[in-house]
Order: structure tokens, then sequence, then C-alpha cells
């Protein structure tokens, strides 16, 4: 390398000046890295001819001290710039921005359906994961061989567990229903509760079905109880959770825990009733499934049917958080995708 061009790269390690950390390190890994300039030029010095050789070792000293001084002076200054530094010289800059974590949107919306039924008098209940037959059937008047009993649709666990809290066959909750049975055999009316949780169902996995997922129960039981106040519970529910505006619908079902029974459609929360391919053009979708207590669920539970009756209602916790923010996959909630997750930021 010529005497020149060993001056030009003097004067460009001079002349430098780093915007960032990242700058710096460049420049230090350009100039006294292991694979820089110096370590190459150190190396030519075998083939520099003798007589030139201390001039060439002269300047190659030069620009290796160049270099050094202004790695330490630049890192001097990038060191002071840190908080510590920041802080003695301005206190009114505003701190570094705290990367914060975010709520899940199904916590999010649990919350809100929790805060929306407390505004009415819901307490929260909760039950177990692993349920008896007792609980997740029998009690709620599922016959032996119904469908949903079937192995295609529920998790049975093979495992043997305390006979007094456990009856029968264990599986994983299917749905919240089996946290009515249990508040009811441990509650005397008037009971007004709300029950959310995870259930479990043996099916493939699709943007539209899981084999897990969220639930909310609600029921309420005292007496003269009718189908107008769940009607009106419903109407003020779907209010609060998707705006003034919303309208509902009940259209006439069947579950065997409940009669008569029903299925509640509210005005597309995204359109807003106008037909998109959320709601399949009809300007309606089905939030949950309702109904009024069967007389026999109440006396299962050794609550005198006479006296009392009851209202329930249970519904998707992802279904209703894919309808607020319109989100299309229900995969995406167990993910763990922090792009997702980030867009709740600020919320709850
Ligand atoms: N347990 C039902 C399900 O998982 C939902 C349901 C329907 C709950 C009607 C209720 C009800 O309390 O009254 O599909």
């Amino acid at each position: 390398m010529s005497a020149e061009n060993i001056d030009q790269l003097i004067e460009e390690a001079k002349a430098f000046t780093p915007s960032s950390k990242e700058d710096l390190e460049h420049y230090r890994l350009r100039f006294l890295g292991k694979k820089g300039v110096l370590t190459d030029l150190f190396a030519k010095m075998k083939e520099v001819a003798p007589e030139q050789r201390k001039a060439y070792g002269q300047q190659v000293n030069e620009l290796k001290l160049a270099a050094e001084e202004k790695l330490a002076l630049f890192r001097e200054q990038f060191e002071q710039d840190g908080d510590e530094g920041r802080a003695q010289q301005d206190l009114s800059l505003p701190a570094d921005p705290m990367a914060t974590g975010t709520f899940h949107p199904l916590t999010l919306v649990r919350r809100q359906i929790i805060k929306i039924f407390g505004r009415i008098g819901f307490n929260v209940s909760e039950g177990p994961e692993i349920e008896d037959d007792w609980h997740n059937f029998s009690a709620l008047n599922f016959p032996p061989e119904h469908p949903a009993r079937d192995m295609q649709d529920t998790f049975f666990i093979d495992l043997h567990a305390d006979p007094e809290r456990y009856q029968g066959p264990l599986a994983l909750r299917t749905h919240t229903s089996s946290i009515q049975v249990r508040v009811m055999e441990n509650q005397a009316p008037p009971i007004r509760t709300i029950c959310p949780g995870r259930v479990y169902r043996n099916e493939a996995i699709s943007a539209r079905a899981h084999c897990f997922f969220h639930q909310v129960e609600g029921f309420y039981i005292d007496e003269g109880v009718s189908f107008a106040d769940l009607k009106q519970t419903l109407l003020y529910f779907a209010q609060e959770m998707f705006g003034a505006e919303t309208k509902i619908r009940l259209r006439p079902s069947y579950f065997p825990f409940t009669e008569p029974s029903a299925e509640m459609d509210i005005s597309c929360s995204i359109c807003k009733g106008k037909g998109c391919n959320v709601c399949k053009y009809s300007g309606w979708v089905e939030i949950l499934g309702c109904g009024m207590i069967d007389p026999s669920v109440l006396e299962n539970c050794k609550i005198d049917a006479d006296k009392y009756s009851g209202f329930a209602f249970g519904m998707g916790i992802e279904r209703i958080t894919m309808l607020k923010y319109a989100i299309k996959d229900l995969r995406i909630f167990s993910e763990n995708d922090v792009r997702f997750l980030d867009q709740f930021k600020g919320l709850g």
C-alpha cells in the first residue's frame, strides 16, 4: 500500500464522527478489528522494502493511534449520553419508553363481560376444568346416549378421583354449564352469577373450531324469574358490549337443561346489519344460547322448582372477541404472536 493511501486512511480515521453506537462499532471493526485495515497493514510490513520500512511503520502507527483516540473519545461520549449522562444534562427530557406487556384480547373481553354483569348484580363463580359425568352431563339432563357425551366430542380422563367430590367417569369439561350445577348444589337462591372458564372439545382445529376455548355461563335463580327478565338482561349485555344501537333477536332452540331454549343473535357488529361476509349477508350473528332452567335441573341440585325459577345463558368468549375486534381466525388466540397481541396495547 502506498504512503498516499495510508495518509488517506489517516485522514478518514481522523475525520470520522459517528451518529450512533452502531456507527462507532463499524468504525472500530473497520480499523481496529481482527480483520480490519490495521491488521492488514501490519501484516504487509514484511513486504515493504527494508529502506522504507521505518517510514511505513510510523505511518501505520499514526493511523492506529488516530483510530484508537477517536474510539475512546466517542465511547465516553455515548456512555455519558446514557440515562445518567442525560439526567445530568437536561432533566426535562422525556424518559426512554418502557416496553410493557398487553392483556390478551380474551382476557380483555372476559373482564369486560364480568364488569358488565357486575353492574347488574352478578358475582363470579368458578369450577374445576376436570369434571365428572354428573356435573358436566347427567345433572344437566343429558340422557346417557346423548351425542355430546360421545368420544368424538369429549376428552375423557382415565383417572380415579376423590369420590366425595366427583361422581362418575371424569372428562375435561365440555362447557361451563357444569359450574351451574356446582353453584346450585352449594348455594341457596337467590343466585345471580356468571362463570367464566376454559372448556375442551375433541374437535379438529380450524379457523372456526379449537380443541379448547372459553365460555361464560350466567344464570339467575329466584322466585318469579321470567323469560322477560332473561331477554332484558341479554339486551342490556348486548348493548353494553357492542354499542347502544345493537339489536337482539331470540330464535327457539334446544338445550337439554333449559325449557324453553333459545339462541340469541345480535345485529352484525361488523356491518351494523347491512350485510357482510361475517353475518353471511343476513345482518345477524349468533352469540349465545339461553333459556329457562329446566325444573328437573333445579331438582337435581336440590332447589325447590315449585318455589324458584331461573334463566341461564352461555356464550363463547372467542366468538364475542372475534366480533368485537373483527378477528377472522380463532387459532390466532393461542399462537402467542406478539404482532397480534401488541395491537391490544393500552386496552383494559
Ligand atoms: N352449554 C351450551 C354450549 O356449550 C351453551 C348454553 C346454552 C349455556 C344454553 C346455557 C344455556 O346456560 O342456557 O353449547
